[in-house]
């Protein structure tokens, strides 16, 4: 009988450095990612840093509406729509095995962009340790050396420093400010997003060994062409 990680190969990848571990989020993840957001996430002085304040609905368990069946429904919607035109990997996130936070890497038409893009958080408890610079690391680290990359974007909504730092320190660039709309409990309403952009040349790789398994197969499922050389391990 097949396995699971052969009948969908983004479960196979696994991005790990240290203590810091990146899986495809799978349902057996959803009891602790529940626990985690209803736990908070933002830091009360930073902005809210989302289109959408997904992590503020009210707690409505069993319910069609409400988290966590709001959000349910965008996890799964990554699985359900991921084609080689447009995929996003729901990466979880483990430090020491425990679930801390999300990565997403997303990409649209790669075969003729090369650019993926990320969005991230981490529970409240779990941020001001690294966790947050190095899961970006290991996100970016596997576009560029992996999937062939040659760009990384992001953007953060002007005023979230953590978010500014951690860009700063994996050798983002500043790639222009625009307005965004944010949908919140409060209403909507435009704030400005800093746009920033992190090409191999500018990476600012961790310090310690990173291991990929999973990237042949992860690769040959979304259509990437890649030469002889070997996946890489990087120090
Ligand atoms: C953004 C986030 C992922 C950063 O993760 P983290 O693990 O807390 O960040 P790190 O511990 O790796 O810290 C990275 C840098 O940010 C700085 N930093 C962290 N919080 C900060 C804050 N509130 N103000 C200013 N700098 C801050 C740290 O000092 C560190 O820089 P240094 O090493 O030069 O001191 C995390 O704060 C988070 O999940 N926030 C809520 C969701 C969010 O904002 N997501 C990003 C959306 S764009």
């Amino acid at each position: 009988m097949l396995t699971l990680e052969e009948i969908f190969p983004p479960f196979a990848l696994r991005v790990a450095c240290g203590p810091v571990e990146l899986r495809v989020l799978r349902d057996d993840d959803l009891p602790e990612l529940v626990e985690l957001v209803r736990g908070g996430i933002e830091d009360p002085d930073l902005p809210m840093p989302f289109l959408l304040d997904w992590h503020a609905q009210p707690f409505s368990v069993g319910a069609p509406d409400g988290f966590p069946t709001t959000s349910l429904a965008w996890w799964w919607a990554q699985r359900a729509t991921f084609t080689p035109g447009e995929w996003r990997l729901a990466l979880a996130v483990r430090r020491d095995g425990a679930l801390v936070g999300m990565q997403d890497l997303h990409a649209r038409s790669f075969a003729h962009t090369g650019v993926v893009s990320t969005g991230s958080w981490l529970g409240r408890a779990h941020h001001g340790i690294g966790t947050g610079t190095l899961m970006r690391q290991l996100a970016v680290g596997f576009a560029f050396d992996e999937l062939g990359a040659q760009r990384c974007e992001s953007g953060y909504v002007v005023g979230n420093h953590a978010s500014a730092a951690v860009s700063r320190k994996v050798g983002y660039a500043d790639n222009g400010r625009h307005r965004i709309v944010q949908r919140t409990r409060q209403g909507t309403h435009g704030v400005d997003e800093q746009r920033v952009v992190v090409t191999p040349e500018t990476f600012v790789r961790p310090g310690t060994e990173v291991v990929v398994e999973g990237a042949d197969v992860l690769r040959r499922f979304l259509g990437i062409e890649r030469g002889a050389e070997e996946p890489r391990t990087n120090g």
